[in-house]
């Protein structure tokens, strides 16, 4: 299986914060941003394996700053690594400024999906191309973070 680049998954989702999006304070639900948390690393992993994954977990969800009703929302997914037959995905949600578009942090999580094969098995991910320091380091802390969760689980 060849080694693929990041850049070929990396998957960019915008959205528009509409009145069934939002909560009683009028304020994006977390519900809705989880599912295009869910929806945009699920693309990126499809992207890297040319085939349908599932989400196995998801961690480190944090709700930063609030979005608005009327806020356009901009999810950005990334491989941050590829194992045998799982990937750890990065993703972030940002909030444009209605006048400036300038960006705003507001969420961000690590998506971990797994490959199914034609018998809806794990099978294998082709292997991620870690070419610049970044995506090294990247892999290397994804890498200590699935043994980490090995380990808790030997326990
Ligand atoms: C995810 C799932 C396919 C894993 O199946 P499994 O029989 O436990 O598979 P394995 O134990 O062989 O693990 C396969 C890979 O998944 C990873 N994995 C399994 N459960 C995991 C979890 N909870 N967190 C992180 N990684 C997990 C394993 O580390 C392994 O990775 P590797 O092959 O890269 O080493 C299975 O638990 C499942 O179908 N879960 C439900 C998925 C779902 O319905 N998602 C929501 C809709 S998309």
């Amino acid at each position: 299986m060849d080694a693929k680049d990041p850049s070929k998954s990396f998957t960019e989702m915008t959205e528009l914060v509409l009145p069934q999006h939002t909560n009683a304070i009028g304020t994006a639900f977390g519900g809705a941003i989880m599912s295009w948390i869910d929806i945009c690393s699920s693309i990126a992993a499809k992207r890297h394996c040319g085939n349908v994954c599932v989400t196995a977990r998801v961690d480190a969800l944090e709700f930063r700053a609030p979005i608005k009703v009327g806020d356009v929302v901009r999810l950005t997914a990334r491989l941050n690594a590829a194992f045998t037959s799982s990937m750890e995905i990065g993703v972030r949600v940002e909030r444009e400024h209605g006048r400036t578009g300038e960006r705003a942090l507001c969420a961000d999580a690590r998506a971990t999906f797994v490959n199914l094969g034609e018998d809806g098995r794990p099978c294998p991910v082709p292997p991620l191309l870690a070419i610049s320091e970044e995506d090294r380091q990247l892999v290397a802390q994804a890498a200590a973070r699935r043994e980490q969760r090995r380990l808790g689980r030997e326990v």
